[in-house]
């Protein structure tokens, strides 16, 4: 009753004030209220079209739940699949310690081929090193002139003030030529590296970086008959100043293609909520990190140091179309980009279940890392090749991981929010309010299990 009279009030004081007003007033007046309500409506419509639709069933569960017999996976066929560690004569000690990891926690059993890049000539002392490391064929390769650096048509004077010009501004790395190169390269070139063409699959390697967890079982196998595209361990926010006009890019290019905004790619946008003169305005007026529509890029990408994924997907026509557009736009060179364009991956055609979180993958890269925990009762104590596992970190509900030694004291995984949202589309099971609120996130999102930080 209190309630009904509340609600009444408005439309009473309303009706009074209609019937104070002249005819032609009390008209315009029903004229502002018609569009006022129309524009609510529809900017509530918009909205509602940015949802993300939930799938019949989980379409990215992980791989792996607990340890397996190492023995028993390595005994099938192995894939078309190389690693691949881009580095520098200079990160010999680095490059070493990645790769000894990686050997214990998996290549020791599937001896996978390792593709070394380079810009410059390797230094044969690398070479004997490194060779020494790998337990299945080392090669090292050197990158084509023409793969790296400015492309022939750019304004190579212009590009080059445009690096120092965020030198000065202090943003990270952007200072330096050869990162912008690096990104570049990693973007569209990559992909047609001469000792690359002879694989399918690559995992992307980087010098100093950690996996805590034993891999049991062949990711590649796993990505081939699950018909996965790309692989990616932590997902996270991007520094906005640092790429401002990469989004738009992408976004215009889906449009101006005729490409719908799929849900996979509605997941990297959170809508305006502004009237539609404004948010049309606002897609005008501020092409950073926003669409023409005037909706905004919710900054989350993947973090492309770690990468499983498919090179005939890179290197399809699709993928290159889009490659080109940025390269042609500039935004190698007036802006920092990353390693892979945050979002790549994410090319607007590509359905939902070809994206893989690997929640099973223990992954550190300074400063951040995603660390599965152990999976009780799933350790295979009794499996020898899988070592002493007193220096595991103590099995936990909900853990999904093989022998982990999660970093302590830290809380184990980077913040769940951008894997919340990347992977939505994928996810029947999705964490309610109370989880996203106080950041318990499933090391998957289609886990129906607790996770305990
Ligand atoms: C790596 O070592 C193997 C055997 O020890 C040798 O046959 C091969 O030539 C070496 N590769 C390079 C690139 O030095
Ligand atoms: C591996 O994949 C590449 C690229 O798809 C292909 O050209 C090559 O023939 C494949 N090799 C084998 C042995 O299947
Ligand atoms: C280890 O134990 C599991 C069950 O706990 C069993 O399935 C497996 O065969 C055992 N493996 C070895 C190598 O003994
Ligand atoms: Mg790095």
């Amino acid at each position: 009753m209190g309630l009904a009279i509340i609600a009444q009030r408005p439309l009473v004081l309303l009706g009074q004030l209609r019937r104070r007003l002249s005819r032609r007033a009390a008209l315009r007046l029903n004229i502002v209220l018609a569009v006022a309500l129309a524009l609510f409506l529809e900017s509530v419509l918009h909205v509602r079209s940015h949802a993300i639709p939930r799938p019949p069933r989980d379409l990215d569960e992980p791989f792996s739940i607990q340890c397996r017999d190492p023995a028993v996976a390595a005994a099938a066929p192995r894939e078309n699949a190389t690693f691949v560690m881009l580095t520098r004569n200079s990160e010999r000690d680095q490059a070493r310690s990645t790769i000894e990891n990686i050997e214990r926690q998996f290549n020791q059993w599937f001896n996978y081929p390792v593709l070394f890049l380079n810009n410059e000539p390797w230094d044969p002392e690398f070479v004997r090193v490194l060779n020494a490391s790998v337990s299945g064929l080392a090669t090292f390769a050197v990158v084509d002139k023409g793969d790296w650096g400015y492309p022939a048509w750019m304004d190579v004077d212009d590009a080059k003030a445009k690096i120092a010009a965020q030198g000065s501004e202090g943003i990270y790395k952007a200072g330096a030529e050869s990162y912008h190169h690096m990104c570049r390269f990693y973007s569209g070139n990559f992909y047609a590296v001469e000792a690359l063409q002879k694989y399918r699959w690559y995992w992307r390697l980087e010098p100093s970086v950690e996996f805590m967890c034993a891999i049991t079982y062949d990711p590649f196998a796993e990505m081939a008959r699950r018909g996965k595209a790309y692989g990616y361990t932590v997902a996270l926010w991007e520094v906005p100043e640092t790429c401002p006009s990469l989004f738009r890019a992408v976004d215009d290019f889906r449009s101006d293609e005729g490409m719908p905004a799929a849900p996979m790619w509605r997941a990297m946008i959170t809508p305006s909520r502004a009237p539609w003169p404004i948010r049309r305005l606002l897609g005008w007026w501020s092409t950073a990190h926003r669409t023409r529509g005037g909706d905004r890029w919710n900054y989350c990408h993947y973090w492309s140091n770690f990468e499983i994924a498919d090179l005939d997907f890179f290197r399809g026509d699709a993928y290159q179309a889009l490659f080109q557009h940025l390269d042609r736009t500039g935004g190698f060179y007036s802006e920092r980009a990353s390693p892979r364009p945050p979002y790549l991956p994410r090319y607007p055609a590509n359905p939902s279940k070809k994206l893989h979180h690997f929640a099973d993958i223990g992954y550190y890269h300074e400063p951040f890392f995603q660390c599965p925990g152990n999976a009780p009762g799933g350790q295979l104590l009794n499996v020898t090749a899988l070592g002493d596992s007193a220096q595991s970190s103590p099995e936990s509900p909900g853990a999904i991981g093989c022998r982990c030694q999660c970093p302590d004291g830290r809380r184990r995984n980077n913040r769940g929010v951008c894997l919340n949202a990347l992977q939505a589309p994928a996810a029947f099971h999705r964490p309610g309010w109370w989880r996203r609120w106080r950041q318990f996130y499933p090391y998957t999102i289609g886990m129906e299990r607790d996770v305990v930080f």
